[in-house]
């Protein structure tokens, strides 16, 4: 696979332990990486760094709240006064929550778009002067199906929005920065094989499967294989654009 020997990568959302974010911080490790393991959840943060050490990677464990300027500034901070550089941030950090349109709150919403919106928007902007410095830098964003088809399987309609929200976000910030070395890109996964999948009833699961047309779910190296190609050199001149991994269940 592609290298990136001693780029810094921040994965955000990487304590979980069975999540997608976790593969990514493995998968970037593999390829020679150091990662910032940022999560909320503390036990997640050291399990990941385990994880990574075992195999023989270099990684680093962040408390963070996305939700929070000051909590992303104090983690660039340290991982400047650390390794001194900030080469890839991706933006896995997310929640959602099925709730239909007329049952959700403003609360609800507001609460879907801190962390998946708000939060990305807040990290990313914490890096970027660090990356312009370099000129170089990769951000990464995971965006869902769910933006593209009008819901998933999980999240309700501020999910899909606010996934949404990350590509035209994403895109804007392709233009505004492609001439400081950095690109900025979405991964827009399907269904991916977590735990939360794991928990769909039998009957429901294979309601879901009939739609992919693969006809199984996403794992979790699929996605994260897409983002360390996305964050190699190899890819330079790929910038403002999406890789859909959906077994085909939504095409362009
Ligand atoms: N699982 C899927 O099928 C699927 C499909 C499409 C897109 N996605 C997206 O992929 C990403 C990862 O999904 P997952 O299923 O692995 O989720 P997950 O719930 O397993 O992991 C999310 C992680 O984000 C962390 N987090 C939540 N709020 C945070 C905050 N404010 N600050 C820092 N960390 C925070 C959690 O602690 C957790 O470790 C999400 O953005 C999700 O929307 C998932």
């Amino acid at each position: 696979m592609f290298k990136l020997d001693n780029r810094v990568a921040i994965v955000t959302g990487s304590g979980s332990k069975k999540g997608i974010g976790r593969t990514i911080a493995l998968t970037l490790a593999k390829q020679g990486a150091i990662i910032v393991v940022a999560d909320l959840n503390e036990e997640g943060i050291e399990d990941t760094v385990h994880a990574i050490k075992s195999e023989g990677g270099e990684a680093f464990g962040v408390l963070l709240n996305v939700t929070s300027q000051q909590s992303n500034d104090e983690m660039v901070q340290k991982i400047l006064d650390k390794y001194g550089r900030i080469d890839i941030l991706v933006n896995n950090a997310g929640i959602s929550q099925k709730v239909s349109v007329e049952d959700m709150t403003i609360e609800d919403i507001t609460k879907v778009f801190n962390v998946n919106m708000f939060g990305l928007f807040l990290c990313t902007q914490a890096v970027l002067e660090t990356m312009k410095k370099q000129n170089f830098g990769r951000v990464i964003s995971l965006s869902s199906v769910s933006a593209k088809r009008g819901g998933g399987v999980f999240g309700g309609a501020h999910y899909s929005a606010s996934k949404a929200a990350v590509l035209g976000f994403s895109k804007n910030l392709a233009r505004e920065v492609a001439q400081n070395g950095i690109t900025v890109n979405c991964v827009a996964p399907g269904l991916v094989n977590t735990d939360i999948w794991k928990s769909l009833p039998e009957e429901q699961a294979a309601k879901v499967i009939d739609g992919i047309p693969m006809g199984r779910p996403g794992e979790t190296e699929e996605v994260a294989a897409a983002i360390a190609f996305l964050a190699s050199e190899e890819a330079s001149y790929i910038t403002g654009e999406e890789i859909d991994i959906n077994g085909g269940s939504h095409m362009d």
